[in-house]
């Protein structure tokens, strides 16, 4: 199974040395489950990358970028994850981006994740995570390609050898997974972070919110504290790749997979369309 990586367009391309993602993070990212040669909300996806795209003032070709994605998917496995880089493109040393430069689009296959079954049957052991998210409203939200937080989350992650971590900011606020959003229930209603100081947008915590809308399951958004988790009646984390998994234990804490997790996990299912 080849797993095919494209640079604007050319199959194998090659990077500038002094392309902006590399030396800034200057971009942004997508990550998309991919079944059946089919992108997973992928409306969604190019949604979130073109606001970000216009909010951090990076040249986004939206129709040539769905064409060439298109065309892309085509020459991938018919099960795998497809990530899309959009980097500011090239300029010289120094901060002050080339508004003429054109940035640059990666398109990447990879295989799904190998998690065990039981991740979303069962549910994750989760840990709270020691270190905290600064807080930065300007990039708030954004997938953007600054990672160096979660990389060091994700490092803690594997020495605690958790399944996921619960992550706060620096006022002690939970803020999402190491790599996915987190959601609590409680009497039958749904609660997550607010993302306007830390976190990312995931799509999948997007759609979550849409289907509860449409399953008539209010849905809050607000600061909670990590006890308000340990206090919730359900918890689970999400993202676009894994779906929902829900937490069957945080330190002190344990659960069973409960109605509302499990109503939303069938929802992942049908969107997969396996
Ligand atoms: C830090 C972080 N937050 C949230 C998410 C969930 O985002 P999405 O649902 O778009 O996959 C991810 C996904 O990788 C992530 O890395």
């Amino acid at each position: 199974m080849t797993y095919p990586v494209w640079v604007n367009g050319v199959e194998g391309g090659s990077l500038l040395p002094s392309d902006r993602g590399l030396a800034y993070g200057d971009g942004l990212f997508e990550t998309l489950r991919v079944e059946n040669r089919r992108a997973v909300f992928a409306e969604a996806h190019f949604s979130r990358l073109a606001a970000s795209a216009a909010a951090l003032g990076i040249p986004l070709r939206q129709a040539e970028l769905l064409a060439g994605f298109s065309r892309f998917l085509l020459s991938c496995p018919a099960s795998c994850v497809a990530k899309i880089v959009l980097t500011r493109g090239s300029s010289g040393r120094g901060y002050l981006p080339n508004e003429e430069a054109p940035s640059t689009v990666i398109f990447s296959a990879h295989p799904l994740p190998a998690y065990p079954e039981s991740f979303q049957s069962d549910g994750v052991v989760a840990d709270i995570s020691g270190l905290r998210l600064g807080l930065q409203p300007m990039l708030a939200g954004h997938k953007h390609l600054n990672r160096l937080e979660q990389v060091m989350l994700r490092r803690e992650q594997a020495m605690l050898s958790a399944d996921e971590m619960l992550v706060c900011d620096l006022d002690g606020h939970v803020v999402e997974g190491v790599s996915s959003n987190i959601f609590l229930v409680r009497d039958g209603e749904l609660g997550t972070p607010l993302l306007d100081r830390a976190g990312v947008h995931g799509v999948m915590r997007g759609q979550i919110m849409a289907q509860a809308a449409r399953l008539g399951i209010n849905v809050t958004e607000s600061r909670y504290a990590a006890d308000a988790f340990l206090s919730a009646d359900e918890v689970f984390f999400c993202n676009s790749v894994n779906g929902i998994w829900p937490v069957r234990r945080l330190p002190g804490r344990q659960w069973q997979p409960g109605p509302v997790t499990r109503q939303l996990q069938s929802f992942w299912q049908d969107a997969l369309g396996l």
